[in-house]
């Protein structure tokens, strides 16, 4: 295969064509910035380096906090950080992987904003407002403060260098603030660092060539960027200036180019979700490698590894970049090398585990793979005694649980009423842009069956049914069923739950409304809407997707507002309470108070789910030495509050 093949980047040779996109990493680094990573953050790596990846990129790292105070990024402000530095190169070398670190000058307007500093601590290539508090303008940077920076990005560079990190990702991704200054929307200086194309790349070839002066000449040095911002915004990045940044940065000597899109206004495409298409970044990288002859890495929902393969095998791309698929399986390299593909953990998209989490301010790691971020401490361990363990119900909780017990040692049997495994993940994998859900099922079914786990499909759990198993260990997960409000005509036939129209799929006709704009509701209404139907949400909030990491929502909110390529039918009620069903729609009343009927085939229910009632825990305890519950039948959640239940509580049984 073409991903195992050996690559180049400049002089360096990397063993595979596997390269491990760079991850901001929350909760990684010491509590000083300037002691770099922590031994958390060092497992992180050794973790994905075992796994197999070729070429580790580190998340964000900047020289010091003159320009920009850390947010949470390690620095390299002294040769003290060759102490940590060293120890992450060697530590990944063991494994015979290469790494290189992102080196950036921070996050520019996109920062969190301060209220207590001037400027709200942000500065910018020039007086341009915050990103998240558009109140508030960023202080321009003076020539001075570039200059001193590009010495210090230099001096930073040589400590890089000397000690034993491979090369250099200049980071320009993203919005960032070098992105700023490549952004005629951004960058508004008359100086020598503003105006033309190659005035505003002036500050990426000078940090460039200081590289390269406090190093090597052939000290690999690779530049990330998006190859367009994605953006109907007046002065955002257009595809052929992309191309001529390609153009202009191979002349001046780069190494490679790691291509990607979108600012902040635009994350859906630097940070694609569930809804974007897999490979969806593949024709930049196309075009970038039609333009230049140096190496280029293509990422973005490359988790698949057949399409990783094709995109090599195809001259997309000389590299594929992997994020979060080596989030969700760090082994992911390993196991597409021996042709294991059913034991590769798919990553799902949905940002809960990764950004979601770092937005929250708590350390990177993955819905699907709690030990993502924590390896050492949540190692798995084999049990101290073999034990026999019940499992009752077959959704990720139940199918977490029931993988991580046999994995100890213990003797599983699962018991789930359905003829299926999956429970709640069912209908969330039916529409096409959920198939990563439909991986996790079968993910687990052949995790199941490969450790010996019994599956009991079809039966309804009764007490004396368990009682009879002679169980050590219960865990009931019986999940959740949809909420129906109690409001009139509920009961008419036009009326359907989103899990029942999902699962079952009846003729729903041409217009539809649906109830509830979170993540259910607003995820049916594109489903629905790609099927050519008449969509309307009401929602009886003032926003709808409160529930779903910014990205995810983003994504969905452009395609309902026309600004990607769907052509879909859409239209979102806010502040919109659903108060009786009628034979043909909905009657609704707006915040004014104002009532009106909305027309419909179809009324899909979709605000909440409700716990299951769960009669067996009362019932054995006492006879059962330990009974759990988990997942949905204790609150309804997402799946990284099922499987982190799962995976949490049974590794201490
Ligand atoms: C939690 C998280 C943090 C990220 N931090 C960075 C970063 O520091 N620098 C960067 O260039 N890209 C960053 N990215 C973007 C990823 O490198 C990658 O482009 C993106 O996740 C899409 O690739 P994937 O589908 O393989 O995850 C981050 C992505 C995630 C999910």
């Amino acid at each position: 295969m073409k991903l195992f093949q050996p690559g180049r980047i400049g002089s360096l040779t990397v063993k595979n064509r596997i390269v491990m996109a760079p991850m901001f990493c929350m909760g990684m680094t010491s509590p000083s910035q300037e002691l770099g990573y922590s031994q958390r953050g060092i497992d992180y790596y050794v973790t994905r380096a075992r796994g197999g990846t070729g070429l580790i990129v580190t998340g964000v790292t900047c020289p010091n906090e003159k320009i920009e105070k850390s947010w949470g990024y390690p620095l390299i402000d002294s040769s003290r950080a060759t102490l940590w530095l060293s120890e992450l190169a060697e530590a990944v070398h063991d494994y015979g992987a290469k790494i290189f670190v992102q080196y950036s000058a921070g996050f520019g307007r996109q920062g969190p904003p301060n209220p207590s500093l001037p400027h709200g601590g942000l500065v910018a290539p020039s007086p341009i407002p915050s990103f998240f508090d558009p109140s508030i303008t960023c202080r321009e940077l003076s020539i001075e403060e570039i200059e001193e920076f590009v010495s210090d990005f230099g001096c930073g560079a040589g400590i890089i260098a000397s000690s034993g990190i491979d090369g250099i990702e200049i980071h320009a991704h993203q919005g960032y603030l070098l992105d700023e200054f490549i952004t005629a929307r951004h960058n508004k200086r008359t100086d020598k660092y503003g105006g033309s194309l190659d005035g505003r790349l002036r500050i990426i070839t000078e940090l460039f060539e200081a590289v390269k002066r406090s190093t090597c000449p052939d000290y690999p040095v690779t530049f990330r960027y998006g190859l367009t911002h994605h953006s109907e915004l007046e002065g955002s990045r257009t595809v052929e200036e992309g191309l001529e940044i390609a153009r202009k940065l191979e002349a001046a000597g780069f190494d490679g180019l790691h291509i990607d899109a979108g600012f902040y206004e635009t994350n859906n495409w630097a940070q694609p979700p569930t809804t974007q298409p897999d490979g969806c970044l593949v024709y930049l990288a196309e075009m970038a490698k039609k333009a230049v002859k140096i190496p280029v890495i293509a990422v973005g929902k490359l988790g698949n590894p057949k399409l990783a393969e094709s995109v090599l095998e195809e001259g997309k791309a000389d590299f594929i970049a992997l994020g979060r698929p080596l989030l969700a399986d760090p082994e992911w390299p390993n196991k597409a090398k021996e042709g294991r593909l059913d034991d590769i953990r798919p990553c799902l998209g949905d940002d809960e585990g990764c950004l979601g989490r770092v937005l929250a301010g708590k350390y990177i790691s993955c819905a699907v793979n709690p030990q993502a971020g924590n390896e050492r401490n949540l190692a798995l361990t084999p049990a101290e005694k073999k034990k026999t363990v019940v499992i009752v119900g077959g959704g990720p909780a139940g199918m977490e649980a029931a993988r991580v017990a046999a994995i100890r040692g213990h003797e599983v049997t699962l018991i789930e009423k359905g003829y299926e495994l999956g429970g709640n993940l069912l209908p969330a994998a039916v529409p096409e842009f959920k198939r990563d859900y439909r991986q996790l099922i079968d993910y687990y079914a052949a995790q199941l069956g490969k450790l010996g786990v019994t599956t009991k499909l079809g039966t309804e759990v009764t007490p004396e049914l368990i009682l009879s198993m002679k169980p050590e260990v219960v865990f009931v997960a019986n999940g959740s069923s949809p909420i129906v409000p109690q409001i009139p005509g509920i009961d008419k036939e036009i009326v359907v739950t989103a899990v029942d129209l999902l699962v079952n799929r009846p003729e729903i006709g041409k217009s539809v409304v649906i109830v509830g704009g979170n993540l259910v509701g607003a995820e049916t209404a594109l489903y629905l809407s790609r099927q050519g139907k008449r969509v309307t949400i009401v929602e009886m909030l003032d926003g709808i997707m409160r529930d779903m990491v910014w990205m995810n929502a983003q994504d969905i909110q452009r395609r309902f507002d026309g600004l990607e390529s769907d052509r879909i039918d859409v239209k979102v009620m806010t502040n919109t309470e659903a108060v009786e069903i009628v034979d043909d729609g909905l009657i609704v009343v707006d915040k004014a108070g104002q009532k009106r009927t909305l027309k419909a085939d179809k009324v899909v229910l979709a605000v909440g789910m409700v716990s299951n009632q769960d009669n067996l825990s009362e019932a054995i305890k006492g006879a059962v030495p330990e009974v759990y519950r988990l997942g949905d039948c204790i609150r309804p959640g997402k799946v990284i509050d099922a499987v982190w239940a799962g995976f949490r509580t049974a590794r201490l049984v």
